[in-house]
């Protein structure tokens, strides 16, 4: 059996091991779970959606004149990645688009998020245009509109350009303005046909991978450039709602935050403040460095006071410029954190307490599934002042076995009832939230782990690319059908 090394962000430096290969008995019980909640009850206006992003699935990483982005150059390294996988070939999105969306349809989801990649548009970053990159994406969104479904756009899901890297990447104040041309030139070619878009994924995944501890490209270990890093993607993200707000005409322009619910590992009267003030610390870290400049509160300095150091990399006028009133914000749960401090973790002063050594369920890349996280991170972020919540993605891995020509994924379908069930419980006491996209479409690749982890409602056999609808795409069909 094959055992590897994975590394959480929250984690900060914590090891734990995946998962033995799970027992499929469950897979071979007649047992259907009933379906409890019904899609009526999160009211008419619920958006309901699936999504990807364009590294993980487009494969054709060097066809038609896409320059090579930051994913494409680490996955090509040695070592980097879980098998030595990459995405050069993915799940051939670029070629099988419309299959995609057409199973999207038959699953009665109204909506597709998935991502554009910048090196397929700016082949070398700025300047020079790649036509036939700009006619894959119309093909894309042409495609969504024919069939009633909405597309959603993430300008940037982690793939960029090398070339820029090369400069720096997002360590280099420059890349605001190299961004900024990226967005514009995107939101005026699509703007008059896609309403909704995403400036960021996840920023705290990709400069906190990135930059801090290197598992994910570039590959860096720098905390300098982390804060670096960090100041200019909190300034882009800004400068992007602004740029697609302009160019669009009744645009919905949001951002996506990572997000756990947080806490203490120890209940000890004596001993628990320490692990208090150690969840506090990564609650800064994980869920509100990215999210606060936004709202105008600045960076979580007090909470976590290493953070004082990127004050350095301001410049006359930042604090105004990191302010940007989003419509909506993009919200991905994935698993609880529980927090101790530790003197041997820098700059944060705390580590997670795996799900393994709790000994609670796990999925596949051992996050932990808690549906109760998902109601806590919804009630957290709904104190601040926002005035939509979508849920942009959500979803589970588990390993999947292929019977005949079904894949009967009884655990995901009870993972998406538990979570739904607590992302309505919070809509019911009035939390904003409005949209619920699962992820992912299809199986796809999950970065540093490769393809082993499969996130999909639709099975992808990565050798014929053949695509199967999991039992759990049926469980979302049935709950989504229009009477
Ligand atoms: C969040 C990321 O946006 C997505 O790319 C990734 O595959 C999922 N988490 C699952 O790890």
């Amino acid at each position: 059996m094959n055992r590897r090394t994975w590394i959480k962000l929250g984690g900060m430096g914590v090891t734990s091991f995946l998962l033995p290969t799970q027992s499929v008995d469950f897979l071979f019980s007649k047992k259907t779970i009933p379906t409890k909640l019904s899609a009526q009850a999160f009211g008419k206006d619920f958006l309901w959606g699936a999504a990807c992003a364009a590294y993980q699935v487009e494969g054709a990483w060097n066809k038609d004149g896409k320059g090579p982005s930051i994913w494409d150059e680490f996955t090509h390294k040695k070592n980097k990645i879980h098998k030595g996988e990459n995405g050069d070939v993915a799940t051939e999105f670029y070629k099988n688009y419309k299959a995609d969306i057409a199973l999207l349809k038959e699953m009665n989801f109204g909506v597709f998020r998935f991502s554009i990649s910048w090196s397929r548009i700016f082949p070398s970053g700025t300047g020079k245009i790649n036509q036939k990159g700009v006619e894959f994406y119309h093909k894309v969104i042409d495609e969504c509109i024919n069939n009633d479904i909405e597309p959603w756009i993430t300008l940037y899901h982690w793939d960029l350009p090398q070339a820029l890297q090369q400069e720096g990447g997002w360590a280099n104040r420059k890349i605001i303005s190299w961004f900024n041309e990226y967005v514009a030139f995107c939101t005026k070619t699509f703007g008059s046909k896609v309403k909704n878009w995403m400036v960021m994924n996840e920023p705290a995944a990709f400069v906190g991978l990135g930059y801090m501890l290197g598992y994910h490209a570039p590959g860096i270990k720098n905390p300098f450039k982390f804060l670096k890093a960090t100041h200019h993607v909190c300034i882009a993200m800004a400068d992007g709602g602004r740029i697609i707000r302009q160019n669009v005409a009744d645009a919905n322009v949001g951002s996506t935050f990572s997000c756990s619910h947080i806490e203490p590992y120890t209940d000890d009267p004596i001993l628990s403040y320490k692990d208090v003030a150690a969840a506090k610390r990564m609650d800064a870290l994980l869920n509100r460095l990215y999210i606060e400049p936004s709202l105008g509160m600045g960076y979580p300095i007090d909470s976590l006071p290493a953070l004082k150091r990127i004050e350095r990399y301001y410049e006359p006028g930042d604090e105004e410029r990191l302010k940007f009133n989003f419509d909506f914000i993009g919200l991905q749960n994935y698993f609880r954190v529980v927090a101790r401090k530790s003197m041997f973790v820098p700059f944060l002063k705390a580590k997670q307490i795996s799900a393994e050594e709790r000994n609670v369920p796990m999925n596949e890349m051992k996050f932990e599934v808690y549906p109760e996280g998902i109601y806590k991170v919804i009630k957290q972020f709904s104190k601040y002042d926002i005035k939509n919540i979508i849920i942009t993605e959500n979803g589970v891995c588990y390993e999947d076995v292929l019977l005949g020509n079904r894949i009967h994924d009884s655990k995901r379908i009870e993972f998406f009832e538990t979570y739904l069930e607590q992302v309505l419980k919070a809509k019911n006491e009035g939390a904003p939230v409005n949209g619920y996209f699962v992820w992912s479409l299809t199986d796809n690749f999950e970065w540093s782990e490769g393809y082993e982890p499969r996130f999909g409602l639709i099975h992808v056999d990565f050798r014929t690319q053949k695509r199967t609808i999991k039992d759990s795409g049926y469980w979302f069909k049935d709950f989504l059908r229009i009477e």
